[in-house]
């Protein structure tokens, strides 16, 4: 077994552990006569088997090695904050390098942005969660790569799997474009309920963007509202 899988497997191993997993189903066996149905039904399903909980899914998170480059540079990965029932999550791109040294996703200029638009909404960031597309800080804070973003993928949707939220709000293009897998432009997704899974998805800029261009807060305080009547919540 090279290291990268040994170190990979084992760190997989003691996540489960922490979490409290102390025994692991016996693969099926080649040729064995117990039909695949009757296995499923016996034990959990791979995806629920693998971490049936939000802190084991952090765990599991934590010790990731995907991403070469980014698991070499970061101090920490950033998994997500908020209420694990929220009605809406907020989804980002990636952290920058406040999110690295705190291992909390927007608590930089941007993420006191944020902050204000969410109390703007009459609510607080205890009420909904905040996620990034990426749980790694791109160096210098590029934009991520395309095998980053696939690499990162099944730990985003069993996450919104956890969470079951009813909104999702996109901050940004990548997030945006990504999540919905289409290349439309951001301006052109805003305005619109658009379908993920169960949840209902809007769009709006980006609060670093914002933060460069000013002019578009008015654009975003109108996804916002927007937001909030779907939500049934008056402002
Ligand atoms: N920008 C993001 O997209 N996410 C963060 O967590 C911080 C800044
Ligand atoms: N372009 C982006 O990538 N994000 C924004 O929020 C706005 C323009």
């Amino acid at each position: 077994m090279s290291d990268r899988l040994r170190r990979l497997v084992v760190g997989r191993l003691e996540s489960l552990e922490r979490a409290g997993v102390l025994q692991l189903p016996r693969p099926a066996k080649p040729g064995s006569n117990k039909s695949s149905e009757s296995l499923a039904e016996q034990s959990p399903s791979r995806e629920e088997f693998k971490s049936p909980t939000l802190e084991m899914l952090q765990q599991e998170v934590a010790s990731c090695t995907r991403c070469d480059e980014l698991a070499r540079t970061r101090t920490q990965t950033v998994f997500g904050v908020g209420s694990p029932k929220a009605r809406l999550c907020f989804l980002g791109e990636a952290p920058g390098a406040d999110e690295d040294r705190q291992g909390e996703p927007f608590v930089g200029r941007a993420g006191q942005l944020l902050t204000k638009i969410i109390e703007a909404c009459h609510m607080k960031r205890e009420d909904v969660y905040i996620l990034n597309m990426l749980k790694c800080r791109p160096p210098g804070n590029r934009n991520p790569l395309p095998h980053e973003l696939a690499n990162c993928r099944r730990y985003l949707e069993r996450q919104l799997e956890l969470i079951q939220p009813e909104f999702i709000c996109c901050l940004g293009a990548v997030a945006a474009q990504n999540l919905l897998e289409t290349t439309v432009p951001i301006g052109k997704l805003r305005g619109k309920v658009h379908a993920y899974r169960g949840a209902k998805v809007v769009c709006t800029y980006h609060p670093a963007y914002l933060l460069r261009n000013p002019a578009a807060k008015r654009d975003t305080w109108e996804d916002m509202k927007f937001l909030m009547r779907e939500m049934g919540v008056e402002l």
